[in-house]
């Protein structure tokens, strides 16, 4: 029986009742594996965070089997399907503990290294299979054209071509042959998440559609060629029209002129922001486009919304039939049928997890990710038996390193939820025998200690998505299209207030500056390594520094930073973002009157010359 004509089979035998459970994806704390049986769902998800028991392998992989097996229990009124687990895997899989972490994709953009995202995608797939999970919402492929987005480090680069290329290749990494070693990939968010007004989280869009597709669409085209089985919908608007609810962008230009066979998953309760009224938003996303709907906790109220709505003749039933038929293309593509449960897969629970080979891939990353960004007085590479002093906030937090979507949506700090791997502080000490940690350089309060040089680490804290928007005022009313924030309290559109007000770093962290100041005054030279989500404002912070890094959001790996500041590697890193001068620049490549304070593509080496 060939692939399509099991799923006619199936779709045949299907009632309209378990075809909506089919397209319902809730989150796993709101549903049970009895439920998942008599609901007949065809997914479950993990949120940012949202683990088993000890969140360790084995839990995961007990969880997925329970979900597993329900979803294919025979009996009375069941047809057995296997369910997909969907994860946020996108740098490394960083919902668990003990996991390789990557560098977030904004540092990937700087290395722009194809052949390296095929092995970190591959790495990535292995230690998701050792979970029982078969599904990342995985690569981004957002063009992020403003640093003010909370969203800027999921985005390899404000150039389309490198996002394409780089995003291209994390799929033929994550899919391969779609063989034992393969997990589905997810495309996101369709379409245009990275260019929204002001940086606005879920916020509004607004550009011609030759624009949307040169800037924005443009970076699915060769990664729905490498045959990605999934698109994520974007929460953003474009031209005041939500893209959950965009026939247009979702059918007749995703499936209709790109040919995409795969499904649409909507986004975290995406569907909300289309009407006041549930069954109105279920109603304009299931005709639009969406196919499989990620409605966390309100799964029943979609199940129930949707079959009145199909039986009021609001949905056509050859849309619910369309929609069903791409979910089970995708699990007859990814071979789901075939697989055995989670608990018998040759690679659930294996030593794969967390191994070496899978870290000295992410530290090979993290070198060739940083960015040199200012290189004066010949202090780079800093000598293995120079007296060093390491400072600065980030210096010894495994958790600020790595950034947001890291064991928690929001991110950790300090070493204890990033378990294995290395500090940046943990690897320059391994090394340099003589490197001494004083987080606030309170030791040179004594005296100046008579250090040759000082490693400076600062920078970000962990933020994600709208929380980690930099923006000064207003609320963001996503169902309003999130166009301009309306007056009042800031607040984003997860709730909350933003990271900040503004880029410029001073202002939002005085106690970098400060650090970096009390070393200068005692006449010790500075290598500053700046840790963040994004380029910032930091004139002043460099103008203390003798050297400068961009770091970004390294992973776990901090010993990759000491490879290259202590001289085992030379600087490669090229940025993939314009660098800005105020809080107000908005430079991207391309741009007329391009006036940045770094460029797209710069980048130094140990010897002060551009890569
Ligand atoms: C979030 C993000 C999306 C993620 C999803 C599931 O809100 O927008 O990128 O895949 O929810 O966690």
């Amino acid at each position: 029986m060939s692939a399509e004509s099991r799923i006619d089979d199936l779709v045949a035998r299907m009632t309209l009742r378990q075809k909506v459970g089919q397209m319902t994806q809730p989150e796993r704390m709101h549903i049970t594996p009895d439920e998942v049986r008599d609901h007949h769902i065809g997914s479950v998800l993990s949120g940012g965070g949202s683990t088993p028991g000890e969140n360790r392998p084995a839990d995961w992989v007990e969880m997925n089997d329970a979900f597993w097996a329900a979803s294919v229990e025979e009996g009375e009124g069941l047809l057995p399907i296997p369910l997909l687990y969907g994860v946020d895997a996108i740098h490394g899989h960083n919902n668990v503990l003990g996991a390789t972490v990557f560098p977030h994709n904004i540092g990937l953009g700087c290395a722009n290294d194809p052949d390296l995202m095929v092995r970190i995608a591959r790495a990535t797939a292995l230690e998701i299979l050792a979970t029982g999970v078969e599904w990342t919402f995985a690569p981004t492929l957002a063009v992020a054209r403003d640093d003010h987005w909370g969203r800027t480090y999921e985005s390899y680069s404000e150039d389309p071509e490198r996002v394409g290329t780089l995003g291209e290749a994390f799929v033929r990494g994550l899919q391969g042959d779609l063989g034992d070693e393969a997990v589905a990939a997810c495309l996101k968010h369709w379409v245009g998440d990275g260019g929204t007004t002001g940086g606005v989280d879920q916020g509004e869009t607004t550009c011609s559609e030759d624009e949307l597709r040169r800037l924005h669409i443009a970076p699915y085209l060769p990664a729905l060629r490498a045959g990605a089985l999934s698109v994520m919908a974007s929460y953003n608007s474009w031209n005041g029209e939500k893209c959950h609810g965009h026939r247009g962008l979702l059918t007749d230009l995703l499936k209709g002129e790109l040919g995409f066979e795969g499904l649409v998953v909507s986004d975290w309760n995406g569907i909300d922001q289309l009407s006041d009224d549930y069954v109105e938003a279920i109603v304009q996303s299931v005709n639009a486009g969406v196919d499989l709907f990620m409605v966390p906790d309100q799964w029943r109220d979609f199940i129930d919304g949707t079959i009145a709505a199909v039986e009021a003749g609001r949905i056509p039933m050859d849309r619910i039939d369309d929609a069903v038929r791409r979910i089970l293309r995708v699990k007859e593509r990814y071979g789901l049928f075939e697989r055995p449960r989670p608990a018998e897969r040759p690679h659930s629970d294996t030593a794969l997890f967390g191994s070496a080979a899978h870290r000295a891939i992410a530290r090979e990353a993290v070198r060739t990710s940083l960015v040199c960004l200012k290189n004066e007085g010949g202090h780079l590479p800093v000598s293995k038996h120079a007296r060093i002093l390491v400072t600065g906030r980030n210096a010894n937090d495994r958790g600020h390193q790595c950034g947001g979507f890291t064991v928690a949506w929001q991110g950790t700090s300090g070493n204890e939820h990033v378990q294995g791997g290395t500090s940046i502080w943990e690897g320059l000490h391994a090394v340099a025998p003589h490197a001494v940690l004083s987080p606030d350089a309170s030791i040179l309060d004594g005296e100046s200690a008579g250090f040759d040089v000082a490693i400076v680490v600062i920078g970000e804290g962990p933020y994600a998505e709208g929380l980690g928007d930099v923006r000064s005022g207003g609320t963001v009313d996503p169902g309003s299209g999130g166009a301009t924030p309306t007056p009042g309290p800031v607040e984003t559109s997860q709730g909350g207030t933003p990271y900040a007000a503004t880029l410029d770093h001073h202002l939002n962290h005085p106690e970098d500056l400060a650090t970096l100041e009390k070393i200068r005054a005692a006449g010790i030279p500075v290598v500053t390594v700046f840790v963040s989500g994004r380029p910032v404002v930091v004139e002043h912070e460099i103008d203390a520094s003798d050297a400068f890094v961009a770091a970004w959001l390294p992973g776990s790996e901090g010993a990759g930073v000491a490879d290259v500041l202590l001289g085992d590697h030379d600087f490669q890193g090229t940025l993939s973002f314009s660098w800005p001068r105020t809080d107000s620049d908005r430079f991207n490549r391309g741009d007329d009157a391009y006036d940045p304070r770094f460029p797209y593509g710069f980048g130094l080496n140990a010897e002060g010359h551009r890569v």
